[in-house]
């Protein structure tokens, strides 16, 4: 083969498609019930708004972003997710001047140069939310509820979904001395990588992937127990709600995130089925963005589903798409003609029909209907054009029943059989 798709990137094809249109569609129904409008985002941002806000010490922006000069010599960058984007957008255009909660949703592909694996690509597909300027654990709470609202709507079992608090501004320089005190004398054991963020930033030690890293941080301060009252507040109260809204959570004070922007809430949900790719879902609260990139004090909280993740769970599940409404066989030249006009006029009433164009014989034409899985067939040779009448089969079930050649009488019968 001469031309393949890059590592790591996926073409999407038919029948695949039905299970994307299942999942984006159940999400658009619950949105919607919630409040949240969609937006489109451009797939290229400046690159300082990523490493601004997802930290210059994460591994996305050390080790995974599609980053490149233009050709006005202007660095960009492939968005590795759309939170950022989003808040950039949210200050661009003053939305916070709207009343508050602001609720977003997207779409769309990221892009992350990680080394690709079983349900891990360079190029995958998020279904995301923003809700802006509520700082209410009830929103947390309500968040939470949504998301697993999506996931069993789209027929995803057997999740867990673990919650944590990262604290915020207030907190976290005590907890960041804890953990350095906690690490100083294992520092050796830790990857150069680390050894450098033990000092610029000790908390994405806890997100390093290496196994000898992981294994020397076991036992850990968990940032949970070094809360401000603000924030021990918060994450009580996210919990009592959550109860609330009868969603089954686990408290994981070793939950950490991959970005740097995260305050209070942290969340993740997550399938025993995909191995060590587990969480189909993540997300949590930023409280301080927006104010980072120049708008006015705006808390924020969202999450993103991975697209990649959630198909091949449900994927049997989704019955595959049907074939044509109708099939029609023509026999001969004049009989084509007529089927060209009947299925047009089907067209326009909605249906999807289709017409064998190649004259060959009707067991070939039956043959054919079989394959792409026709709903109805109808054959048309002389006495169907003298008479002006024709049998139409159904498929499903079998049975044939007589009727007039026009869009109308077909369109009837078709539609009562569904
Ligand atoms: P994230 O945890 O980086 O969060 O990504 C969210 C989800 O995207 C993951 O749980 C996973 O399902 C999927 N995902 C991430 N990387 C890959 C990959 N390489 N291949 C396939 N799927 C992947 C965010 O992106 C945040 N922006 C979420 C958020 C929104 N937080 C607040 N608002």
């Amino acid at each position: 083969m001469k031309y393949k798709t890059l590592k790591g990137l996926q073409d999407i094809l038919p029948p695949d498609i039905a299970v994307w249109h299942h999942i984006e569609a159940t999400a658009r129904t619950i949105f919607r019930s919630y409040g949240y409008q969609e937006i489109r985002l451009p797939i290229m941002e400046s690159t300082d708004i990523f490493i601004r806000s997802i930290g210059e010490t994460s591994d996305i922006v050390e080790k995974e972003m599609y980053t490149f000069e233009d050709r006005g010599g202007r660095s960009v960058t492939l968005r590795p997710e759309g939170t950022a984007s989003f808040v950039r957008a949210y200050v661009e255009h003053h939305l916070h001047n709207n009343p508050a909660p602001q609720k977003y949703y997207y779409m769309g592909p990221m892009f992350r140069y990680e080394r690709p694996q079983a349900f891990r690509y360079r190029q995958f597909y998020q279904i995301g939310v923003e809700a802006m300027g509520i700082d209410d654990p009830k929103l947390d709470a309500e968040i939470i509820s949504m998301l697993s609202r999506i996931l069993s709507g789209i027929g995803l079992e057997g999740l867990s979904f673990e919650v944590t608090s990262i604290g915020c501004a207030e907190c976290r320089p005590g907890y960041k001395e804890a953990l350095k005190q906690f690490l100083s004398d294992k520092l050796n054991n830790f990857c150069s990588d680390c050894q450098r963020r033990y000092e610029l930033n000790p908390l994405r030690i806890l997100d390093c992937k290496v196994p000898g890293c992981i294994e020397s941080r076991n036992g850990s301060p968990p940032v949970i127990d070094h809360l401000c009252k603000e924030c021990d507040v918060h994450f009580e109260s996210l919990q009592k709600n959550l109860s609330v809204l009868h969603v089954p959570h686990t408290i994981n004070p070793n939950l950490v995130r991959g970005l740097d922007y995260y305050t209070k809430t942290a969340f993740e949900v997550s399938s025993e089925n995909l191995g060590s790719q587990s969480a189909v879902a993540a997300g949590g609260r930023y409280d301080s963005m927006v104010d980072e990139f120049g708008g006015p004090p705006t808390p924020g909280i969202g999450f993103a589903m991975g697209m990649e993740r959630i198909i091949p769970l449900i994927k049997e599940s989704v019955p595959l798409p049907s074939g044509p409404d109708l099939f029609l066989c023509p026999l001969g030249n004049k009989a084509t003609e007529k089927a060209l006009v009947l299925a047009e006029g089907l067209r326009e009433k909605g249906l999807w029909a289709e017409v064998n164009y190649d004259g060959t014989s009707l067991r070939s034409q039956m043959r054919k209907a079989n394959r792409i899985a026709a709903q109805h067939v109808i054959v048309l040779g002389d006495e169907e054009l003298e008479t002006d009448r024709a049998s139409i089969k159904d498929m499903t079930g079998g049975q044939e029943s007589k009727t007039e050649l026009n869009p109308s009488s077909l369109f009837n019968l078709i539609r009562n059989n569904k």
